[in-house]
């Protein structure tokens, strides 16, 4: 069972600028809540209570103000900076002393989920004793993302690619990774790449070598978008606009996940209220203490 997780929120965001010149990008709002709030809570989902958020050097004071030390959602957040974008293995060799000799899920800062029956999926990942798992969603843009090529009978991994100029498949590796300890090991002995950057693929290749990657798939009926460019923010914050006014439900409300894991008591959200103020948030908690009186 993975207890620890890592939200990698770094990142030069020079995509997004001039908005993320004073802001971190994952601080920026998609729709109702700040981008953070829906990685955190794919985390929490996956039932995960150890976790570690990797910041820009300097931007640790803004996401303390949102996210203290996660004592109010019943979890523990410690934080680490990045002082410059190493490429994502960084994580592990920045988060050698929280992993100790513990597995771990890595999770991109900017990373949208949503689905039917993905909390299933998530703690069907989280199980992972040894080896790595990642998430795989089919799109239609493969160029920009690592990608994995799968053996049609099997469904395994037969080879992984950064960002392919030329097609080899149209399955993405989504930014969502189920490592066990040796990715700490792994991570260590990587070369940067012609980018100068640790790759994610490459780590995941040493897996691979070994017959020791698996892969899970986010069906037809799941959402991995992107928040990568301005266009996509305001398409993601579409999404949870129509999907949320239509149910009356909130996605990626972590207090409401709290509860739900039995982590944290009405009266502790009720502290969340007070910690929100007036707002349309708070009034959806105050909702949520109603409906499970
Ligand atoms: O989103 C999934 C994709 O994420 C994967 O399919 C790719 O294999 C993987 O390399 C990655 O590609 P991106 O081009 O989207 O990675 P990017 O450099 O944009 O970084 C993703 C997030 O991680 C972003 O929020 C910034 C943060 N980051 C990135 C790096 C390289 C850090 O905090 N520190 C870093 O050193």
């Amino acid at each position: 069972m993975i207890k620890k997780g890592i939200i990698l929120a770094g990142g030069k965001g020079t995509r997004m600028s001039p908005l993320t010149k004073a802001v971190n990008k994952q601080l920026l709002p998609i729709y109702d809540k700040p981008l953070i709030f829906y990685p955190l809570s794919i985390l929490m989902l996956s039932k995960i209570k150890d976790i570690l958020i990797i910041v820009n050097k300097g931007q640790l004071d803004q996401y303390k103000k949102l996210l203290p030390n996660g004592e109010n959602l019943g979890i523990k957040i410690t934080y680490k900076e990045q002082d410059h974008p190493r490429g994502l293995p960084d994580a592990f060799i920045l988060g050698e002393k929280f992993i100790g000799s513990d597995n771990v899920s890595l999770i991109l800062g900017d990373n949208f989920f949503y689905g039917q029956s993905l909390s299933d999926t998530l703690k069907r990942c989280a199980d992972l004793k040894n080896g790595a798992k990642v998430l795989l969603y089919k799109v239609n843009n493969p160029e920009l993302f690592g990608v994995a090529k799968i053996d049609r009978k099997s469904k395994k991994i037969k080879a992984l690619k950064e960002k392919p100029k030329k097609f080899i498949s149209n399955q993405a590796v989504t930014g969502l990774y189920f490592f066990d300890n040796k990715v700490i090991k792994y991570a260590k002995n990587l070369k940067p790449s012609k980018r100068k950057e640790l790759e994610i693929i490459d780590l995941l290749n040493k897996y691979k070598i070994k017959k020791k990657l698996s892969a899970e798939f986010l069906g037809r009926g799941g959402a991995w978008l992107d928040t990568g460019s301005i266009e996509d923010y305001y398409k993601t914050s579409a999404f949870v606009q129509a999907i949320e006014n239509r149910q009356g439900l909130k996605i990626a409300c972590l207090e409401e996940i709290a509860l739900l894991n039995k982590w944290i008591s009405k009266s502790q959200i009720m502290k969340q209220v007070k910690f929100y103020g007036n707002c349309e948030y708070s009034n959806y908690l105050k909702k949520i203490i109603k409906k499970s009186a």
